[in-house]
């Protein structure tokens, strides 16, 4: 027996902040970060709040910690809100998540959760997940719970416009990766691939538009869709080793987990099609999955091999458009503490939450290959 559902209901467009508004006369929670706090974004947002009881926790940190949750639940008890918004991007909805659970746990129930992304990328508002670090061993822990579904998601292209063109490729690419990923996890559905193959069209066409017109609201608005509608993709349908290797590297060295994501999929594509050289050979079923895409964002070679090579030249191309670097190089990252690191890289992708979902096994020297592969 199988099930799709999308917990999560979504307001988008440009008046959608009204929804706020409805939380006139309760007091609301507001999860944030320093800087956040002092944007636009956030004077709108307190603007459509202007007739609730509102409270500010502005302590969200990047890569949040469990210190940062702790803080964050203190303040939510000496409150108790009777809502509570997220208003950030992966770091701020995470940490609100992690806070939210634990909330819920304390029997605080009938809190209302609603997410405001401000960076079209993650898709946190339509998961149930939450990444936490343990700052002391650097680990990156996934929490999972239907409790961390926000019951509200808000689009609002103004919030995320005149985002600036790096974090715009880093958020975008992110978005990229997650659809990609779902389409071809394990665990795709007819009702997940819908998502994935609409977050490509709209990121393929529109994330280029956004870097380099920052203030373009149409296409803002597209950009947030798609990274939303990826997120829907891979809440039902799992992720993969792009994912896996990234929060291994990410966790190591500083590095957006976007740019990581760019940087890392082509090879993992290449990797999970397999062997296409041999004419002969049978094409595996990924790869198969992986020619669709290709044909379907209009690669123009002929052969389901070459639609394969096609898609990482799309993927490649669109990388380039957005200035992103292609080798860990590039990253700062020097070469001779990144191979130091790699067996121990490999060991904690290999054992990361995404890779069972991975369409092909891959092992722990098979993820030490990849990671030589980047430098
Ligand atoms: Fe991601």
């Amino acid at each position: 027996m199988n099930k799709f559902q999308i917990r999560t209901a979504i307001y988008y467009g440009v008046e959608s902040l009204g929804y706020l508004n409805g939380l006139a006369g309760r007091r609301v929670l507001v999860v944030t970060d320093a800087f956040m706090a002092s944007t636009e974004a956030m004077r709108r947002v307190l603007a459509a709040l202007q007739g609730s009881a509102v409270a500010v926790f502005d302590r969200v940190k990047p890569n949040p910690t469990i210190e940062v949750v702790t803080d964050g639940l203190r303040f939510f008890m000496e409150c108790p809100p009777q809502a509570v918004v997220a208003l950030g991007g992966g770091s701020s909805l995470d940490t609100a998540k992690a806070v939210f659970k634990v909330a819920v746990e304390q029997g605080y129930s009938d809190v209302e959760f609603i997410a405001i992304p401000t960076t079209s990328g993650s898709g946190s508002e339509m998961t149930s997940y939450a990444v936490i670090t343990n700052a002391a061993t650097k680990e990156k822990m996934a929490l999972v719970s239907p409790d961390m579904y926000p019951d509200v998601a808000i689009l609002d292209p103004n919030i995320v416009l005149g985002t600036p063109p790096r974090l715009t490729a880093d958020t975008g690419m992110d978005a990229v990766s997650h659809a990609v990923e779902a389409y071809v996890s394990k665990h795709h559905t007819d009702f997940s691939d819908a998502m994935a193959e609409k977050a490509l069209h709209l990121l393929f066409e529109y994330l280029p538009v956004t870097y380099v017109e920052s203030d373009n609201l149409a296409a803002r608005e597209r950009v947030h869709n798609a990274a939303c509608l990826a997120g829907m993709a891979f809440e039902n349908a799992g992720l993969g080793i792009v994912h896996s290797i990234s929060h291994a590297i990410g966790g190591t060295f500083s590095v957006p987990h976007g740019r990581l994501n760019a940087l890392i999929m082509p090879t993992v594509i290449e990797f999970n099609a397999g062997d296409l050289r041999v004419s002969k050979s049978p094409i595996s079923a990924t790869a198969l999955r992986y020619a669709q895409l290709g044909r379907m964002l209009g690669s123009a070679t002929a052969s389901t091999r070459n639609q394969v090579a096609g898609l990482v030249s799309l993927i490649k191309h669109l990388r380039r458009d957005l200035d992103m670097p292609e080798r860990i190089t590039d990253l700062g990252i020097p070469p001779y503490e990144f191979v130091a690191a790699i067996p121990t890289l490999a060991e904690t992708a290999f054992n990361d939450h995404c890779t069972p979902g991975n369409p092909r096994e891959a092992g722990v020297e098979d993820i030490e290959a990849l990671l030589r592969f980047l430098i």
